[in-house]
């Protein structure tokens, strides 16, 4: 069976996933800033699933401890699922360098600093699957949120090129563009029903990805029109929506 860590354990989409995939008899990593928080999932986890689940302590932004944290692994994982983030709030942002810098150090620098790792390892073995959860705010930068989007452009840039890379080493990489998900994140946002996923909709696709060997997986499919309209816009139009 799979060895499975998550990285972000306490989000909606994280506890999704580890249900998911523990209902498939894969051993579990849970891998979060505050594990003791994990402590009663993992107790539901391994009656429910009867998997094996760790959990362990870790924080994207603190670069320096992620050799440390992977040579700490005890079983090193098969399955890599990088879904920690930080939406922020763009108004702040755009006045508090803070703000940007914890978007961008949570979105982006702190997934190529694990993944970083994991890719060396992985390329090594020759086996492995590394799936990030990106987002179609990357797709194009709109003043609602392009410091987040920015950082999830550069993710999801980072993944393409790590699966350019590993392809020939029987390494999958999967770039996740959930679109709207019902999580904490949303808490509070007016999102259209028709447009949003709920957690276990994102984690079953996300399963099923890793069977059917897809690269780039939009959860909702309309979420792929929409960001195919959104990018045939012109610039001289877009730069005038209010988006
Ligand atoms: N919800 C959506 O509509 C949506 C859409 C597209 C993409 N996404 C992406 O989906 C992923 C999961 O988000 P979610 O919607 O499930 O929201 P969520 O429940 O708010 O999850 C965010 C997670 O990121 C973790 N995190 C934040 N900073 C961290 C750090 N420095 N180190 C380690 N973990 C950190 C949080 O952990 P703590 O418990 O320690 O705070 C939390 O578990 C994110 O990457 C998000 O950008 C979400």
């Amino acid at each position: 069976m799979p060895q499975v860590l998550i990285l972000g354990a306490t989000s909606d989409i994280a506890i999704a996933l580890a249900h998911k995939f523990g209902a498939s008899g894969a051993d579990l990593q849970l891998a979060a800033r505050n594990p003791d928080s994990l402590q009663i999932l993992k107790k539901d986890l391994e009656i429910r699933y009867q998997v094996d689940v760790k959990v362990c302590s870790f924080d994207a932004t603190r670069f320096d401890t992620h050799q440390d944290f992977y040579q700490s692994l005890e079983v090193k994982p098969d399955i890599v699922i990088c879904v920690f983030g930080y939406l922020g709030d763009q108004s702040v942002a755009a006045n508090d360098w803070q703000e940007s810098k914890r978007i961008i150090d949570t979105n982006y620098t702190g997934a190529v600093s694990i993944l970083n790792i994991v890719a060396n390892d992985f390329e090594q073995k020759q086996r492995g699957v590394i799936i990030g959860i990106s987002s179609v705010a990357g797709e194009r930068g709109r003043q609602s949120n392009y410091v987040y989007g920015s950082a999830k452009a550069g993710f999801s840039a980072y993944l393409s090129g790590l699966r350019n890379r590993l392809a020939g080493s029987n390494v999958h990489v999967i770039t996740v563009k959930p679109g709207f998900v019902d999580t904490s994140m949303t808490a509070g946002l007016d999102l259209p029903k028709m447009l949003t996923a709920q957690p276990a909709q994102v984690a079953s696709s996300v399963f099923s990805a890793i069977k059917k060997k897809k690269n780039v997986l939009y959860v909702l499919a309309i979420w792929r029109l929409i960001m195919f309209i959104i990018k045939m816009i012109p610039e001289g139009i877009f730069k005038k929506m209010k988006l």
